[in-house]
């Protein structure tokens, strides 16, 4: 299994820079996790004459290391001129549902991952097929990734657990490190597990009762829209919304996945 795991992602990584890394572009979004990996990989393997005029931004530590090994040129996404958007962003996902909607943020790298997708014309998700589900929260049981500051966890996890989650829980450090783990900005990460999450479009479409939360079923849109006002949390690890769009200039959810 472990084995196909790896030939899945490399593939996907492979086909998603073909079809999405245009030699026109300059600007490129490179997001977190091990998948991307491949996808820095397939990069370099354009050869440097291909990427000569091609300007790389991470999401991260993790990233900004696999740029600058790869012998990319590195900038950084607070360089970007805000009226300016990078061309295209690829990035893992922990899973992604029938409509593209996204959890991130298994490597806690969410809140950077966000900034630089939202920053970008066109945001290709790369995943293995472990990752696609029907519903959010099937298949990633761990929890929606939550970034928050520290002194105010202890609310938050009460709110988290009065909205339904089951068991939120303050991610610990690596193991053999005391205490919880610290993302890239300085923050925690809690992991909020929720019962698979509804579609919007299954609201829209009638038949299913619009999961408002109520018997603590939430659909995608209304549960990131609550989880988002809680005071103390920075980012979510929902990545959601615009449906419809081809193009999803400024958008969280990619334009296209690939398995
Ligand atoms: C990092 O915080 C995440 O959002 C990753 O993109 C996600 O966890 C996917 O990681 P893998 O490619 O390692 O599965």
């Amino acid at each position: 299994q472990a084995k196909l795991v790896e030939t899945s992602k490399r593939l996907a990584a492979y086909q998603a820079v073909k079809d999405h890394l245009l030699s026109s572009y300059t600007r490129i979004g490179i997001g977190s996790g091990s998948t991307v990996v491949y996808v820095v990989e397939a990069i370099a393997a354009l050869g440097p004459a291909a990427t000569a005029d091609m300007i790389f931004y991470p999401t991260g530590a993790q990233s900004e290391d696999l740029i600058e090994a790869a012998g990319l040129r590195l900038q950084y996404i607070n360089k970007l001129p805000a009226a300016e958007q990078l061309d295209v962003a690829f990035d893992g996902a922990d899973e992604v549902d029938a409509d593209l909607n996204l959890i991130k943020g298994g490597g806690a790298c969410l809140w950077q991952e966000k900034l630089v997708a939202t920053a970008a014309k066109r945001f290709v998700c790369v995943a293995d097929f472990r990752k696609l589900s029907a519903r959010l929260g099937t298949s990633w049981k761990k929890g929606i990734p939550i970034e928050v500051l520290p002194m105010a966890a202890p609310r938050v996890l009460a709110e988290l657990k009065a909205m339904g989650s089951h068991n939120p829980r303050i991610r610990p450090g690596l193991p053999g490190k005391a205490g919880a783990i610290v993302t890239d900005n300085g923050m925690w990460i809690i992991d909020a597990p929720f019962t698979p999450l509804l579609l919007p479009r299954d609201a829209e479409e009638g038949g299913i009762k619009a999961g408002n939360g109520d018997n603590g079923v939430w659909q995608v849109d209304a549960l990131a829209d609550k989880l988002i006002k809680i005071p103390g949390v920075a980012e979510i690890g929902l990545f959601y919304g615009n449906n419809g769009l081809e193009i999803a200039s400024g958008a969280q959810k990619p334009v296209a996945a690939y398995f």
